[in-house]
């Protein structure tokens, strides 16, 4: 009862905070006029907003297929979005985490670890810098995850987040979750260096999913197999006890596609026309090149296929309602080698 007046006020602030993230949220659904009303103003010519062209409806002729196929995949995400999501919730910035803001070029990139995050991480270093890196490659990976030297969108004001969130080119790069999901197992459980995942993880796996486990195998958690590893993700113990690791925590769950409203979905098989398209659209491809690294990110569906092997078919039909909203929201087909029917 000390200061019931200074306690309402307080309250009814935070409240008309997050009043104003919803209203955002729910006041984009077309996002043709959103951005041919803020094209010039963000440009300050009367230059045409690029993302302008690639959505506007009176444009068709000139949309070149690469156009064409983004376009089409943020209609499908809308659509599935639209389908599947009944309830509207309200973000808090804490769910921006992984939305990182480049001021200078407009630009908002939600990462996705397991989806050449580290490149484009690297790619925004270069350039939100001081023209202290030129060459993304020179960058040391690890100095790109360094939390700090990018900003995330949380750490901004709720009016300063709406402000982006309506203005910037907000972009995600997506793979096939399976794909991703194996990559994440394989670089995380089976390199004898990550030991701090099997620390974290390792051990709590084999503690809970190994029968008679080795006392060794309990103490340094760093020989999970596959199908432990699948067990531990549908375990509903798992999600209950904290958020899945960002390594495999669904697209769904870490870039809130549903609610942010995307403009460009990239994709992993297409990596390197999406890249150039993205930084096309943000008037940046003079200024920094997306690394083409040596190897492929054509997708290797054998792998998949080849972990999934092990997998009893119930476990293959929980694993994929875990990650459903993802193949769903991103157009991924069911893979061919699941036993679930
Ligand atoms: C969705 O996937 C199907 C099958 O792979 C493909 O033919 C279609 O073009 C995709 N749709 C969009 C909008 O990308």
């Amino acid at each position: 009862m000390g200061m019931p007046g200074l306690g309402r006020v307080f309250l009814a602030t935070c409240v008309g905070s997050f009043f104003v993230l919803v209203l955002y949220f729910q006041s984009i659904t077309k996002p043709v006029a959103l951005h041919s009303a803020i094209g010039d103003s963000r440009l300050g010519k009367s230059r045409r907003n690029p993302l302008q062209t690639l959505y506007s409806g009176d444009q068709h002729a000139e949309l070149s297929a690469a156009q064409r196929s983004l376009r089409g995949r943020r209609e499908l995400l809308e659509e599935a979005c639209l389908s599947q999501t009944r309830k509207r919730r309200v973000l808090s910035p804490d769910d921006l985490r992984h939305l990182i803001v480049d001021d200078k070029h407009s630009l908002i990139y939600c990462y996705v670890p397991k989806v050449a995050c580290t490149n484009w991480k690297r790619v925004l270093m270069v350039l939100t810098g001081d023209g202290r890196h030129s060459d993304p490659l020179a960058i040391p990976a690890n100095e790109a995850h360094v939390a700090g030297n990018l900003r995330t969108l949380s750490e901004f004001p709720v009016a300063e987040i709406n402000q982006r969130l309506r203005s910037y080119l907000k972009f995600v790069f997506v793979r096939e979750p399976f794909e991703r999901l194996v990559s994440a197992y394989r670089n995380k459980f089976t390199r004898s260096y990550n030991t701090a995942f099997h620390k974290r993880y390792g051990t709590k796996i084999i503690r809970r999913h190994r029968a008679d486990p080795r006392p060794e195998a309990l103490q340094k958690g760093d020989d999970v197999s596959f199908q432990e590893f699948v067990r531990y993700l549908v375990d509903p113990r798992t999600q209950r006890e904290e958020p899945l690791n960002e390594h495999w925590e669904r697209v769904h769950s870490l870039c809130h596609p549903c609610l942010i409203h995307y403009d460009v979905v990239g994709k992993y098989e297409t990596l390197e026309p999406d890249a150039r398209a993205v930084l096309a659209l943000a008037g940046a491809e003079g200024l920094v090149r997306f690394p083409t690294s040596g190897k492929s990110t054509r997708t290797d569906g054998d792998m998949a296929a080849r972990f999934f092997k092990n997998i009893s078919p119930f476990y293959q039909k929980k694993l994929f309602n875990l990650y459903r909203m993802d193949f769903l929201l991103f157009n991924y087909s069911t893979p061919e080698y699941l036993r679930t029917r």
